[in-house]
């Protein structure tokens, strides 16, 4: 078996014809690497990302560097990749002082991220739910003034470490809130991984019935709990078409206790290509670059699908 092995196709009925992958590892997968990874690794990450296809590479974060110091380098990094052609590059801003430096930048695409619960708003934000809240609405407006296309991520949609059980009412506000101030999508984060299908189902339900259609929905599942790609599939057949995943299945929060990766790239294609749904992804390619982040991370990539296939090339069967 090589790079190459592909799923035998076998379509399903009631799923959509195409999914665009939001590929968080650049960020959420680097975010929480303990050693430094070089800008210049960074860089050459992103641009084997978009080799093997990927058109919405999420590149870093202008957050306060003292508060993710991975990711200090934002500056540096962003112009680097910005003119990679056909690929969406967005960054996370956390307020107008992140936002200024993104569009200084050039930056097209940003997101604020909120979240659905107390404690974390103020772990993650140095804020309470509200206020932060506040502070998105100027940044949601003026990304928008300047024409750039702004995604509202929503953390501890289906559980918080600290809080335990989130009412789905609760998230239902927050995404509200932040259609309201005008975000253009929503992705709704599983910070913690632990959602399973039903409640990933019963939440979209209760957000269509607040009026938050399906169609500017992306939901971001951490693997936790091994049921990243199950929630996924539920979420598909309610209709969502944007998915979010890390390449080698990098990931995790450094303000959430017990936050592991997210849904690996690969997995997510894998089962997406068995479906036959387009993704646009050379799984081979993919599979490369996570190997090779891999080697520069010291660790094997937690992904079955990583593993699998890259095995596969060095052992005889
Ligand atoms: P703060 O300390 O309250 O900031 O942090 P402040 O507003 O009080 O400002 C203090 C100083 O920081 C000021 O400098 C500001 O200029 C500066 P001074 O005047 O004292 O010299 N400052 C900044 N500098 C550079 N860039 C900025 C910036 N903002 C303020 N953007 C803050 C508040 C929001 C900044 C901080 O809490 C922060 O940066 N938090 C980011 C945390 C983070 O990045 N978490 C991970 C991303 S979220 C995630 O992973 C979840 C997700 O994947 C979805 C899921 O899985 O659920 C998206
Ligand atoms: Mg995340």
């Amino acid at each position: 078996m090589s790079h190459d092995q592909l799923p035998m196709t076998v379509p399903a009925e009631g799923l959509p014809a195409r999914v665009r992958i939001h590929e968080v590892g650049a960020r959420d997968g680097l975010q929480n690497e303990k050693t430094a990874v070089p800008t210049e690794v960074k860089a050459e990450f992103i641009r084997r990302l978009a080799d093997a296809g990927l058109t919405t590479i999420e590149a870093t974060s202008f957050v306060h560097p003292k508060w993710v110091p991975q990711l200090a380098d934002a500056e540096q990094l962003f112009p680097m990749v910005s003119g990679l052609g056909g690929v969406r590059l967005p960054v996370l801003v956390p307020n107008l002082r992140g936002l200024d430096r993104a569009l200084a930048l050039g930056a097209r695409e940003v997101a604020v991220f909120a979240s659905a619960t107390e404690t974390f708003a103020r772990a993650n934000l140095n804020r309470t739910l509200d206020e932060s809240l506040s502070v998105f609405e100027p940044v949601v407006r003026q990304a928008r003034d300047a024409g750039a296309h702004v995604r509202g991520y929503v953390s501890m949609c289906f559980g918080d470490p600290w809080e335990g059980a989130v009412p789905l009412d609760q998230v239902v506000r927050v995404c509200r809130a932040l259609r309201d101030m005008g975000c253009d999508e929503l992705s709704l984060g599983d910070t913690i991984g632990v959602a399973t299908p039903g409640h990933v189902r019963a939440l979209l339900t209760g957000l269509n019935a607040a009026g938050v259609p399906t169609d500017v929905i992306g939901v971001h599942f951490h693997d936790t709990y091994g049921q990243a790609l199950a929630n996924t599939h539920a979420a598909l057949l309610h209709g969502v078409s944007t998915v979010d995943a890390s390449a080698g299945g990098l990931g995790g929060c450094p303000y959430a206790k017990s936050a592991t990766g997210n849904l690996a790239t690969e997995d997510l294609v894998w089962m997406l290509r068995g479906l036959g749904i387009d993704t646009g992804v050379d799984l081979g390619r993919l599979v490369a670059t996570s190997t090779w982040m891999a080697g520069h991370l010291g660790r094997p990539s937690p992904s079955r699908t990583v593993r699998a296939l890259s095995h596969e090339d060095t052992e005889e069967h």
